[in-house]
């Protein structure tokens, strides 16, 4: 008998940190933030959420999420009420469920690249034809190419989907570039899907976008609170978007997927939302502090590296100078139990890397790097 087929390739980044994420000492590629702990969690809890934490019962949950979650979530948006925000299961589930509602097998879709698998994936396994659109290293920044973006738009493209800021570059546009792929996408009549998880950990504050579900009634914006807000174990995210019609369909879809998010995570991460701000600046210090350790590394080791810092998020792409990136990873992998994720992982063929800024412990993980690179 033939064993059965996954209709659908591995997704390489998540097979390979199934692999390493639990047995490694030092991780030096993870995307998310440090997670909080509940105690820290819970001193930020008012008196409120306080009592709905020790109160909860743990059963089923509303579909569309927790009313006072939704409201929190939809305050992160200047035009979006709460009826806009569906809550889901984690970040992974929306970038799913869009797929699903917005492809059919023969569509064109557009999509930015490098970039988390499951953005083109899903598409191919639907049987739509799949344009990944390359972000460029150019002039000390990441960024795609906005005539290649306007190029790759054929009769049948139906969906653009563009993630910033992005994983694994970092990269941000600036205001006119998000206004022009805006612009765009209302121009070809597209659907757009705008994973926006790292959103809030710009470098620059006032770099941070709209989000694309504010600025276009033809967008889903996707949030998670896995990165910028440090809880990536309660595997909480969100779809936003003014089309109530789309939101009918993705209720329709979670009802196979997921029903409705976990209890004591919507009250948990009602918590983190309500009391952002302290959420936020603690993944920023974390960030910050490592940053400042990045760029005075990379200053000293220009031998070996090309790195771009990132204009937002908590992870970056250096380029090695003179090594494979597979290889390179694995013998740091081997030798000083330290991970990195190399570029193959994306499916991308260049001896890039991708390291991350959002561990308390990463003076000692580039301290392994820097022997390694001396032995
Ligand atoms: C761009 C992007 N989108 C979505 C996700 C998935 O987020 P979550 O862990 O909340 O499922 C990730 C996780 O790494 C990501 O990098």
């Amino acid at each position: 008998m033939t064993p059965p087929q996954s209709p659908i390739a591995p997704f390489e980044l998540e097979r390979y940190f199934a692999r390493h994420e639990f047995v490694t000492q030092f991780l030096l590629c993870s995307s998310d933030i440090e997670g909080l702990t509940l105690r820290e969690l819970l001193t930020l809890a008012d008196d409120d959420m306080r009592e709905r934490w020790e109160s909860l019962t743990l059963g089923y949950t509303e579909s569309p999420g927790h009313p006072l979650l939704r409201h929190a979530i939809a305050s992160l948006y200047t035009t979006l009420h709460d009826d806009d925000v569906i809550v889901t299961n984690s970040g992974e589930e929306p970038i799913y469920i869009a797929m699903r509602l917005l492809l059919r097998p023969g569509d064109h879709m557009i999509v930015t690249w490098p970039g988390y698998q499951s953005h083109y994936e899903i598409a191919r396994s639907i049987g739509a034809h799949v344009t990944l659109l390359p972000l460029h290293p150019r002039n000390g920044r990441w960024m795609i190419d906005l005539d290649e973006l306007r190029a790759a738009v054929r009769p049948n493209t139906r969906v653009l989907l563009t993630s910033f800021p992005h994983n694994p570059t970092g990269a941000l546009p600036t205001h006119n570039e998000w206004r022009a792929i805006a612009q765009l996408v209302e121009t070809h009549g597209l659907r757009w899907i705008s994973d926006e998880v790292y959103r809030g950990l710009e470098i620059v504050v006032a770099d941070q976008l709209q989000a694309a579900a504010d600025i276009s009634p033809r967008a889903l914006s996707i949030g998670a609170m896995s990165k910028t807000y440090a809880m990536a174990g309660a595997r909480i995210g969100w779809s936003a978007t003014q089309d109530a019609h789309l939101r009918e369909q993705f209720l329709i879809y979670k009802d196979y997927t997921t029903i409705c998010s976990s209890a004591p995570s919507e009250i948990l991460a009602t918590i983190a939302l309500r009391a952002g701000d302290a959420v936020v600046a603690r993944s920023r210090a974390i960030i910050d502090v490592n940053l400042a350790l990045a760029t005075q590394f990379f200053a000293t080791h220009t031998e070996h590296f090309e790195y771009i810092p990132p204009a937002a998020g908590s992870i970056a792409f250096p380029r090695l100078r003179h090594s494979d990136a597979d290889e390179f990873s694995a013998a740091l992998l081997r030798t000083h139990n330290t991970l990195l994720l190399p570029a193959s992982a994306f499916g991308y063929p260049q001896p890039h890397f991708r390291i991350g800024f959002g561990r308390p412990n990463f003076a000692q993980a580039l301290a392994q790097l820097e022997d390694f690179l001396t032995v």
